[in-house]
């Protein structure tokens, strides 16, 4: 009760007198209440799907139920609130959504006081917030991505009238303070800006979290180093298009500038960033990360075509050559960096030979690894209206990409063998409980034995030295030193 208590305290100093605090304070009377008569306090469970922007969205309303004074847990079986926080880049995204919360029916029928509201992505979309209304009557009340900073409100109207609320769109504001439940204790992302202006021709990310806008970059830096205070170790920043941070506000300062400012926070930790998008990506910004202390040696630019028709069909207005172009110069300024990229195939004007230039792409670049995304078309996007390509041709494309690029990946970790890594650990490997799992400042996951007599709880947070004796396509082996 005292650390809630305190929680409680300190989210209320820092939200002010905002009419978000009052909600806040609302709903913590009504659990202090609960938890007095019931000796135990009600639970919440935040449930994510997505992306890393939704994972940190996720934190913030697992941060206001705790500062509502819900005890947060792991699983949904004994929740008084559950919130699923959604996501709609691909159809399977949707769908395990809809199912998941199709699942929590059953929980609702044993316990008829659970209240369930449904969040993200999926549902600023109008058609998906209305199949939550038609048919998921259990679902009490549904919040899109830019009014997640309203649930302590929506679940105080729905704790006072019971009636189910449905809200898929605020007018996309930054909200600062709100609190944050971090998952991890040494992980740590920061939202740096929201929404996307570049409307690529197969996403919906633009039409579900609305324009660009960038949060001030002096909060940010407070944040990073309070996190860094904190003991923090591995720091990413997000946005859609962290490129184009700054532009059009009234400060100056774009993301090699913000990156400079952090670069000069003191300490032992990583700073990263994703996403970043091929046409935006500066000279400037390589440059600083040339000669940075923190910024990981590690670069997401994702690619998504290696056909210039197909890139225009996109919308994503750069071509081969400048993506090419961009490869070489952070080679050239940072000889051993780690380059990942993002490909879409099957995207409906995407013919043999486009998809052949593709592959003609991972062939020269060398990706330290791909994430590969079979096309799926989302509606009222541009691309969703073109005439489609057959599933089986999807298929057989994205197992011929995976094939190219295994042995890829396996060549460039091969170069790793015999070298000593610097690996933040994260415990308890989960398919070998005698391995220890971390990742290196490319990323790339490392699995080790504990030094003998150690207990494997000690070394999740902490920085170790790994010397790697043996390299797959997605994994290093090593010893620690
Ligand atoms: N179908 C398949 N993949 C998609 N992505 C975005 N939209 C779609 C879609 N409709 C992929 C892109 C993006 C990543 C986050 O998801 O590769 O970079
Ligand atoms: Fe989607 Fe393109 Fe924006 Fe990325 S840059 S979120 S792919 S529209």
């Amino acid at each position: 009760m005292d650390q809630r208590d305190k929680n409680t305290k300190n989210v209320l100093s820092e939200c002010g007198k905002t009419e978000r605090a009052e909600y806040i304070r609302r709903v913590c009377d009504w659990n202090d209440d609960f938890a007095e008569q019931n000796g135990r306090r009600r639970r919440a469970y935040v449930l994510t799907f997505g992306c890393q922007q939704n994972e940190a969205d996720g934190e913030k309303m697992a941060g206001m139920a705790r500062a509502m004074g819900y005890e947060i847990i792991s699983a949904p079986d004994t929740a008084d609130l559950i919130m699923v926080n959604t996501c709609a880049i691909r159809e399977h995204a949707e769908k395990k959504a809809l199912s998941v919360i199709g699942q929590f029916k059953h929980i609702r029928e044993q316990n008829p006081e659970l209240i369930i509201g449904v969040c993200g992505c999926m549902v600023t979309q109008e058609h998906r917030c209305e199949q939550i209304k038609a048919s998921y009557p259990y679902v009490s009340f549904v919040l899109g991505t830019s009014s997640i900073h309203r649930m302590p409100q929506m679940l105080w109207n729905y704790i006072q009238k019971h009636k189910r609320l449905f809200h898929p769109g605020d007018a996309p504001t930054v909200e600062e303070g709100m609190p944050v439940h971090r998952t991890s204790s040494y992980r740590a992302w920061v939202s740096i800006m929201y929404g996307c202006n570049n409307f690529c021709s197969y996403c919906i990310v633009p039409y579900v979290r609305g324009r660009e806008r960038s949060r001030h970059p002096d909060d940010i830096v407070r944040e990073v180093r309070e996190l860094v205070a904190a003991g923090y170790k591995d720091i990413t920043l997000l946005g859609q298009n962290v490129n184009s941070y700054g532009k059009g506000a009234e400060w100056q300062c774009d993301f090699a500038d913000l990156i400079a400012r952090l670069d000069g926070i003191e300490g032992d930790f990583w700073l990263r960033f994703m996403t970043s998008h091929p046409k935006d990506a500066s000279r400037k910004l390589i440059d600083v990360m040339a000669v940075s202390r923190h910024v990981a040696r590690h670069f997401h630019l994702p690619l998504q075509s290696g056909s210039d028709k197909v890139l225009s069909d996109m919308n994503r207005r750069y071509d081969t050559a400048k993506y090419l172009d961009t490869v070489a110069y952070m080679r050239e300024k940072i000889p051993d960096i780690a380059i990942t990229s993002d490909i879409i195939v099957g995207f409906p004007t995407e013919d043999e030979s486009d998809f052949e230039g593709t592959l003609s792409i991972l062939d020269t670049v060398k990706f330290d690894m791909l994430y590969s995304f079979i096309y799926s078309p989302r509606k009222g996007t541009p691309a969703a209206e073109m005439p489609q390509l057959d599933d089986e041709v999807k298929g057989e494309r994205f197992n011929r990409l995976l094939t190219m690029q295994n042995p890829i990946a396996e060549n460039i970790n091969l170069d790793s063998v015999g070298k000593t890594l610097k690996v933040l650990c994260d415990g308890e490997s989960k398919s070998n409980s005698a391995l220890l799992s971390g990742r290196d400042e490319k990323n790339k996951i490392v699995f080790f034995p504990p030094v003998e007599g150690t207990a494997s709880a000690e070394y999740a947070g902490r920085f170790v030295n790994v010397k790697i004796s043996l390299a797959e396509a997605f994994a290093l082996y090593g010893e620690i030193v």
